[in-house]
């Protein structure tokens, strides 16, 4: 039995299990309907800490709150019956201490209802992943590009080129010994994701890393084209579902200037038409 209560949801041994098998599928999600179409093809949902940038029209994660991760993560919840969710740690709420990273992560849990949770950073988390892991929260890792640390990267960059390439193996490899039960590997060369995913014994999770990662996540605001305020080379369009909805919001607007929307099939008559159903 998992965390859903459904008897073949997907569980963290699971995930752990795939290191080297079938790519794993992983997608991001923030709200029930959303949650509910990625579940039925991926093996995790992520509420990433993204839902910022791409809900919110944050300018960077930094900005998100617990609170925002909790109502997401609530929102998430009520789609996923069957893929293991996962729920971003935002920035602050884990840094200061393991303390401080156990009692917000087992907030979001208890809250939230999700499986396990997800904080950015290598070496320097060691300490903290381990305590988490140790007391019963699983942790995903998330090292190269960590998009919460934008400032001190200068941008969002490509990490791991060169001489940078064994600081991040490095990191990898601790949030592996640590206990954390996969890793992302965002924005880093392909060949260091490789050598990563062969060396580590957790599943790697590639986003702008390498095909030989042992998964893949994107944003799904990203992949359905409907977040188009910047686009990473990462990314691959699926769907342009941004245009077609700015198509159809000027059809609406069109109609209603023009009085031919609503047309007499959206209007409520004095009474039903006698035998006839009504729809709401
Ligand atoms: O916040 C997010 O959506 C993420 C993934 C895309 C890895 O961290």
């Amino acid at each position: 039995m998992s965390a859903t209560g459904a008897a073949d949801a997907t569980t963290v041994p699971d995930i752990m299990a795939r290191k080297g098998g079938t790519p794993l599928v992983c997608l991001t999600a923030y709200t029930t309907p959303v949650a509910a179409l990625a579940e039925k093809h991926c093996d995790v949902v992520l509420v990433g800490d993204s839902v910022g940038m791409v809900l919110h029209g944050l300018p960077s994660t930094l900005g998100v709150t617990m609170e925002m991760m909790i109502l997401h993560g609530q929102a998430a919840r009520r789609g996923v019956e069957n893929a293991l969710l996962v729920v971003d740690m935002p920035f602050g709420s884990y840094e200061e201490s393991p303390s401080q990273a156990f009692r917000n992560a087992a907030r979001l849990m208890a809250e939230t209802g999700c499986a396990a949770v997800k904080l950015e950073g290598g070496e320097s988390m060691r300490e903290t992943i381990a305590f988490l892991a140790a007391r019963g929260i699983p942790v995903m890792g998330h090292v190269g590009l960590t998009p919460q640390a934008v400032n001190a990267f200068g941008g969002y960059k490509v990490q791991g080129r060169g001489e940078a390439a064994e600081r991040i193996g490095r990191d990898a490899l601790a949030v592996a010994e640590a206990g954390a039960f996969a890793v992302v590997l965002e924005k880093v060369p392909d060949s260091l994701a490789r050598s990563i995913t062969a060396e580590i014994p957790i599943p790697t999770i590639g986003i702008g890393a390498s095909p030989a990662c042992d998964g893949q996540i994107l944003v799904v605001d990203d992949i359905l084209g409907m977040f188009t305020a910047f686009r990473p080379k990462f990314v691959k369009r699926y769907a342009e579902l941004g245009s077609e909805a700015d198509a159809a919001i000027a059809v609406y607007a069109e109609e209603v200037r023009a009085r031919r929307f609503p047309d007499e099939s959206h209007v409520f008559a004095d009474a039903p038409k006698s035998g006839g159903k009504e729809t709401a």
